[in-house]
């Protein structure tokens, strides 16, 4: 239980990779790497060749007191695939200045440099904080990009409107250094904030067989529990993902048990249960069964008039009732009188937190990347604007660490 639980304090000095790209800003990112390190973080440097073209690898070095990587193929000493080690020790990778084209390369997955390839290899969050002039930053295909590297959780410190390189005055131009440097230090804050946290997601639909071929299901994807047990997974948290049939990916550093039924979904999730300190019931777990299970395909001659449903058990108002000091979080997925039903489910089913959306709401709910949600507490409703699910997923993850905090 939380309580209970010896929450490992993150007092280790944190590891930041700082990726420099080629952009007149290089220079800027020099002063980051000064007031970080006066901040006690660890800075290891990664450029593009066309960095070094704009400031040298040594000023980097001298500042971070730590050796500076410009290539694939350079030599640490240490470790034959250095990308990899660089993107293990991360707790956050920042890339400031980020141009176009890194952006266009971590958007597609390139790895062609050391800088790319350790932002692939890398489970930490990545930042980016891009700068350009402003015809590239307004054009759809970065556009594109930008809606791409958000949606998979990359956190962007948009640029300024201001004068740029080439003379021209728009957006483009790099954030403040005190911009890029707060949402630095939240984010290494927040790198290992729940280690120690045994945390349950449940996502995606459940599918109710009818026969081999036939099935009752539902719209959910699984994008909002995935991303929920990803950012406590980031976090430094033992999750356990119980997740209804997706198309989606095992998430990085999560235990992802895949499950069809709902019957299936709550044995795996009652073997974990014991283990846990916080509960989010993200799935649109079916409420019915078909009684009858056909063995074989039914024959559209031999299709009953009616198909007769059984209950299915309601997972979460279990662990409700066997509630323990955990934080048990469910979700409700409503159309009409969202907070008055999201309020019910939080007395009925005795839970801490209900994350309400209305999911006949364009961009909230099923499938989307992203939701609105309101957070439903007995105390107090708290109305979140439409944003990423990764996004929502980070809200829901600083609630718990807001409370983890506070425990002796
Ligand atoms: O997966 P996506 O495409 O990203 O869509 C996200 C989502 C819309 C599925 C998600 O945001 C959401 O709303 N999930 C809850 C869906 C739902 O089934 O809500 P509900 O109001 O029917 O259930 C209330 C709570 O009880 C939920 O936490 C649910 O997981 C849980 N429950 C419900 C029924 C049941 N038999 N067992 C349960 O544990």
């Amino acid at each position: 239980m939380i309580a209970d639980t010896d929450i490992t304090p993150a007092t280790a000095r944190p590891t930041l990779v700082l990726g420099v790209t080629g952009c007149i800003a290089a220079y800027k990112a020099c002063e980051l790497v000064r007031s970080l390190v006066k901040q006690d973080v660890r800075i290891k440097v990664v450029m593009t060749q066309a960095a070094t073209r704009f400031v040298g690898p040594v000023t980097f070095r001298t500042l971070s007191d730590e050796p500076v990587t410009t290539s694939l193929w350079d030599d640490p000493g240490s470790s034959a695939v250095h990308h990899v080690s660089l993107a293990e020790e991360a707790d956050v990778m920042l890339i400031a200045p980020c141009t176009a084209n890194v952006m266009a390369k971590l958007a597609t997955g390139r790895a062609d440099d050391i800088l790319s390839a350790t932002a692939l290899a890398t489970e930490a969050t990545i930042i980016i904080a891009p700068a350009m002039n402003t015809h590239m930053w307004r054009h759809p295909a970065t556009r594109a990009n930008l809606e791409t590297l958000r949606s998979r959780g990359v956190i962007v410190v948009e640029p300024e409107l201001g004068e740029l390189a080439c003379g021209d005055i728009g957006e483009g131009r790099l954030a403040s250094a005190e911009r890029i440097l707060e949402v630095t230090q939240a984010e290494l804050g927040r790198s290992s904030d729940l280690v120690g946290l045994g945390v349950l997601v449940t996502a995606g639909p459940t599918f109710e067989p009818m026969d081999p071929v036939r099935f009752l299901g539902n719209r959910s994807t699984g994008k909002q529990g995935y991303a929920i047990a990803e950012e406590f997974g980031r976090r430094g948290a033992n999750v356990v993902l119980v997740s209804g049939p997706t198309s989606l990916p095992d998430p990085f550093g999560v235990t992802t048990i895949r499950v069809n039924t709902a019957l299936e979904m709550q044995a795996a999730a009652e073997c974990v249960y014991d283990d846990v300190d916080v509960v989010v019931s993200v799935a649109a777990v079916a409420d019915f069964r078909p009684e009858y299970v056909a063995g074989d395909k039914i024959k559209k001659e031999d299709a009953p008039d009616t198909l007769v449903l059984v209950r299915n058990p309601d997972i979460l108002a279990g662990f409700g009732a066997d509630k323990g000091d955990r934080f048990l979080i469910g979700f409700a997925a409503e159309t009409v009188d969202v907070l008055k039903h999201a309020r019910q489910k939080l007395v009925a089913k005795n839970l801490d937190l209900v994350v309400a959306n209305d999911v006949s709401e364009p961009g909230a709910g099923f499938g989307h990347d992203t939701n609105r949600v309101v957070f439903v507490t007995r105390e107090v409703d708290e109305h979140l604007s439409s944003m990423t699910k990764r996004e929502v997923a980070r809200r829901i993850a600083d609630k718990i660490s807001a409370r983890v905090s506070k425990m002796p």
